[in-house]
């Protein structure tokens, strides 16, 4: 059986990455695909406890050089129990961030270089790389607006947010930005300011061209 597609989202934080994977979910199991969701960090039970540790305040503190082994760590889980599992059995594999956020956010955010950020994609995930990544993007004031209507309405505290956010957002969606083109083939920018709706649309036809 051939392998699966491996589809990541990516993009700066509440531009609606986990809302269009849903859509996109619903939409290809409609049309008759074996999907399957998940999410970095996290995915696994494992992942889960360590995605816990990196939202924890109380670690704020955390090195860089810790924060990435973990990030690697969960995705390495996620990878040998569910992504490769998954792509083997001819599933649409559908995750919500992967190797694209750390090399943007720990790039941007904490000065590494993306040399040793693929090396410890190498060790940890192996030759798995998404086939084709949707970038939403969209300017940052609408972002973090949106991220902190939705972490009002669900009294979330998963995303840590304070007031030069809005600057470092800005830097990470151009470390995005440049990453796609770099790599325009796999890295789709779909304009995710419209409506969920238009948006899910835009998204649907760069998937529909290679499901
Ligand atoms: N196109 C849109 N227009 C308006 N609101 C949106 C749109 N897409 C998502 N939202 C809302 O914005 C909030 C953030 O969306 P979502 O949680 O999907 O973003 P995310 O990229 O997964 O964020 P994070 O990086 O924090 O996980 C949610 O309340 C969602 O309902
Ligand atoms: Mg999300």
């Amino acid at each position: 059986m051939a392998r699966g597609l491996f589809l990541t989202f990516e993009g700066i934080d509440g531009c609606g990455k986990t809302t269009q994977l849903a859509l996109l979910s619903e939409r290809l199991r409609e049309a008759g695909h074996d999907v399957l969701e998940t999410v970095e960090p996290g995915g696994t039970d494992a992942g889960r406890a360590i995605r816990g540790i990196l939202l924890d305040p109380r670690h704020h503190a955390l090195s860089a050089r810790t924060e990435l082994l973990l990030y690697f760590a969960s995705r390495a889980q996620n990878v040998t129990e569910v992504i490769s599992p998954a792509l083997q059995r001819g599933a649409t594999v559908l995750c919500d961030r992967f190797t694209d956020s750390t090399i943007v956010y720990q790039g941007a955010g904490r000065g590494l270089d993306e040399a040793t950020i693929l090396e410890l994609h190498r060790i940890a995930c192996g030759s798995i790389f998404p086939d084709l990544t949707i970038l939403l993007d969209v300017d940052a004031e609408t972002s973090l607006a949106r991220a902190r209507s939705r972490n009002r309405e669900t009294g979330s505290e998963e995303t840590r947010m304070d007031d030069e956010d809005g600057a470092f957002f800005a830097r990470v969606r151009e470390g995005y930005l440049r990453l796609a083109a770099r790599e325009p083939k796999r890295i789709r920018v779909v304009d995710a300011r419209g409506p969920v709706d238009v948006v899910a649309q835009n998204v649907w036809e760069e998937v529909n061209a290679l499901v």
